[in-house]
């Protein structure tokens, strides 16, 4: 215990906040020693539940026969829809989504059967003897057959702004078109995994790797006719979630609780990396046809967009990504007369779920589509196109659902990013470049990007903390948020931290569960740190407040000074006599002998935020993120492949509560974002199975896709109004930076064509898509 009245050391610098740190867990992540449910210590007994999948993308489900499974020695049950006690049904929003298939199967992987055996080579003993008869049904494969047998989830949600038709009949140039955006797996390191264990009178505790703890709390219990009270939903942490683990964590959780209920066992539910990639959604892809007209220096007068994704076989979340996609349609650029239009389509694929950005990138990939032909047909540099269709500052414009574009930082941003990349110099560089090299192409893009940040379902943004003082001044802090590698626990104990005036290591993060924090949200929609680092703040006040008469009664201060007391460094001290100052384990102590409670809880929600969906029109978003990319890229014209030869990023994170997760963030998002549009292609046969179910087949970016020059740079002296210590939400939006390659790329395909020749690229630009591409261009008329 260190002497009472100790000087403090540097008390203004000591605190956390706004200050690199790495990562809580980093060294565990790297040794190994992190935690995750599959190691964690399984109880004895444990079976293992696996799986029986549909082999058909639509079939009726004719009989089902088990008995020679159940008779295999080690095999302890073998359960279907009928074995469920509650609701079988697993859908978040809508009740459209059977645990267990219930007479037909809607897509290739959707769990039919759940088999509980001692181990996993005898569970899929079993699965074999399980004797399952299907009809097969004509199957719905892609967004185009859906749309033609009017197969749809959702009906079709419009924005709409001026007069569009008009804008269009007159614009000096017009483009029409379409274009697609492919799906993406989240190939999480972790795949999805569950352990139940059935407690006393029915209750069930879960660890589960999961976004969502309360959501799968809330499935459970209605799949197991409990009320929530007797569910426990536990999270270590996530080995990756990225949206994948936000609703589709759920079911295998669910199913692990039927298994532990029936069996009275404790039974684990894992997927391998092929079953995971079969059974679970990925980011929906999207069809769009488009028309634009442009004035001649390149201002976009008029767009009309009709936007259909792929839903998959049920709802999940497609309906909020869909609007998602429509409310970043306009990225950056003022729109005065705009139609967009959205609609979910019906197919028989797994049901494709949230992921990262959650419908923006499909969104805003169409106006970027629109923007580069609009560049290309009037010989523009599309760089300064955008900049000419950016949103005004101030008085701030309003985007196309009326919401008021306010702290517009992207002025800003692109003439700083334009400055330190020198973009004008080496685009006339990579000019001069192409003219002398046949068969190597260069080209620069640029990417602007503006991301609204909360949950556009308006209710969602809540968030709850618990903070736990012990009387020897050490702290446990548990709150909403998960913890999936984005640093949100890193950033949660340098709050607390930060307002208790302790070290961090004087402050433990605990597993997320349920008991401890209610009726949570998912920790997504990159708002985890804004909503539970409120929360954490309120809490941790509250506990300060309580602390504060108790320091000033040690410290012999007067009454009216205890206001004024500060906690930082370890230390409680009046900042007028910092030699004079009692230690915060000190001032724990007394509190507990002064019979003080030492815990508390904290709450927020986002104020002023709301959408009217029927009108089109509402503030859904408490404030924009933005950031902008600047790309090299070179391209063989004959391999069809390409390098990222350099990019420069400058990103607003608002006063960054850890600028080193941040910039993590940020490098990791752009990288992920370059996978979906160049190298992930995720393929699906005649019959609807998935051809790129494991890492052989879907190639996602690896270090040798990492730009060989990579720049990132935080906005500074930027401070956001009305959040958590001035900082913004980070975990979204530089995943859309990426659409800066696209632009890089077209620009050297278009190296190939005369000039004025509109590029088409498809998406993902693989090197096949790049071939195409250059094909094209060479064979456009000079
Ligand atoms: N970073 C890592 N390392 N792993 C992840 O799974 N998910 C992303 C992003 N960054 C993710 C990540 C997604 S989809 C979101 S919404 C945010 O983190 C969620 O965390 P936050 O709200 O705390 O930023
Ligand atoms: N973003 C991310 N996840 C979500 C949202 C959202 O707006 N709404 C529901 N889940």
């Amino acid at each position: 215990m260190p002497p009472p009245f100790a000087v403090p050391r540097t008390l203004e610098t000591s605190s956390p906040l706004h200050a690199p740190a790495p990562h809580e867990s980093g060294l565990k992540h790297a040794s190994g020693e992190a935690l995750y449910v599959d190691d964690l210590p399984s109880p004895p007994g444990t079976l293992v539940g696996h799986i029986i999948a549909s082999p058909h993308a639509h079939a009726r489900l004719v009989r089902h026969d088990a008995a020679r499974a159940r008779a295999l020695p080690g095999v302890h049950a073998v359960l279907f829809a009928e074995d469920i006690p509650g609701e079988n049904d697993i859908g978040p929003v809508i009740h459209d989504e059977p645990l267990l298939a219930e007479g037909e199967v809607h897509c290739v992987g959707q769990a039919v059967a759940l088999v509980l055996a001692e181990s996993a080579a005898l569970c899929r003993e079993a699965a074999r003897r399980v004797e399952l008869e299907y009809e097969v049904l004509p199957a719905l494969l892609s967004i185009r057959e859906a749309v033609a047998a009017n197969a749809f989830l959702s009906e079709p949600h419009t924005i709409r702004r001026g007069e569009p038709e008009a804008a269009l009949a007159t614009a000096p140039v017009r483009i029409e078109g379409e274009c697609m955006t492919g799906a993406q797996d989240h190939f999480y390191l972790e795949t999805q995994a569950a352990l139940a264990v059935l407690e006393e009178d029915g209750a069930l505790r879960i660890w589960s790797s999961t976004q969502h703890p309360s959501e799968v709390q809330a499935k459970v219990a209605e799949v197991m006719g409990l009320g929530r009270h007797q569910v426990v939903v536990e999270v270590p942490r996530m080995g990756g979630g990225f949206g994948g683990k936000e609703t589709q964590a759920a079911p295998f959780a669910a199913l692990a609780a039927l298994g532990a209920t029936r069996t009275r066992r404790p039974v684990k539910v894992w997927l391998n990396r092929d079953q995971d990639m079969v059974q679970t959604g990925k980011r929906h892809p999207f069809w769009t046809r488009f028309e634009a007209g442009f004035s001649e220096d390149g201002h976009l007068l008029g767009l009309k967009a009709e936007l259909i994704s792929d839903g998959g076989w049920s709802n999940d979340l497609s309906r909020a990504i869909l609007d998602r996609a429509l409310f970043h349609m306009d990225n950056a650029y003022f729109l005065p007369n705009v139609q967009v239009t959205g609609r979910v389509a019906r197919t028989n694929f797994a049901s494709n779920t949230a992921f990262r950005g959650f419908g923006g990138p499909q969104g805003m990939y169409v106006v970027e589509e629109v923007l580069n032909r609009g560049a290309e047909r009037l010989g523009l540099d599309p760089a300064e196109l955008r900049r000419r269709n950016f949103y005004r500052e101030a008085p701030a414009h309003r985007t196309h659902y009326e919401q008021p574009v306010e702290g517009n930082r992207l002025p800003r941003i692109h003439a700083e990013l334009m400055a330190s990349s020198e973009y004008t110099r080496r685009r006339a560089e990579i000019d001069q470049f192409n003219a002398s090299s046949r068969w190597t192409k260069r080209g620069i893009g640029y990417q602007p990007v503006k991301f609204g940040i909360s949950f556009t379902t308006s209710f969602l943004n809540q968030a709850g903390a618990l903070a736990v003082i012990y009387a020897d001044g050490s702290v446990q802090l548990n709150h909403g948020g998960t913890e999936m590698g984005q640093g949100l626990h890193t950033k949660m104990r340098a709050v607390c931290a930060h307002e208790l005036g302790v070290s961090i290591d004087r402050v433990r993060v605990m597993n997320t569960a349920t008991d401890k924090v209610p009726n949570t949200s998912a920790t997504a929609a990159s708002s985890g740190s804004d909503l539970n680092g409120q929360a954490v703040k309120a809490a941790c006040e509250t506990l300060r407040e309580r602390l504060r008469p108790i320091a000033a009664r040690l410290l012999q201060v007067e009454r009216g000074e205890a206001e004024g007391l500060a906690f930082a460094s370890g230390q409680v001290f009046y900042p007028a006599r910092p030699q004079r100052s009692v230690s915060f384990a000190e001032v724990t102590q007394a509190a507990y002998l002064a019979q003080v409670s030492l815990s508390a809880t904290g709450y927020y929600r986002t104020p002023d935020i709301s959408y009217d969906r029927v009108a089109g029109r509402g503030k859904p978003f408490h404030y924009f993120a933005f950031g902008a990319a600047v790309v090299e890229v070179e391209i063989s014209s004959l391999t069809g492949e390409h390098r990222v030869r350099r990019v420069d990023i400058l990103h607003d994170v608002g006063n960054s509560l850890v600028p080193s997760i941040d910039r993590g963030q940020v490098e990791g998002g752009f990288v992920q974002g370059l996978g979906w549009l160049t190298n992930e292609e995720v393929l699906f046969d005649e019959k609807g199975r998935l051809l790129t179910h494991s890492p052989d087949t879907y190639k996602i970016p690896a270090l040798g896709d990492v730009p060989e020059e990579f720049r990132v740079a935080l906005l500074q002296h930027a401070p956001q109004e009305d959040t958590i210590h001035g900082s913004k939400a980070v975990g979204e939006p530089p995943f859309m930076l990426a659409i800066g390659v696209v632009t890089a790329l077209r620009h050297a395909i278009a190296a190939f064509a005369p000039p004025r020749t509109e590029v088409h690229l498809a998406s993902p630009a693989t090197p096949e898509a790049i071939l195409r591409a250059v094909e094209a261009a060479r064979a456009t008329p000079r």
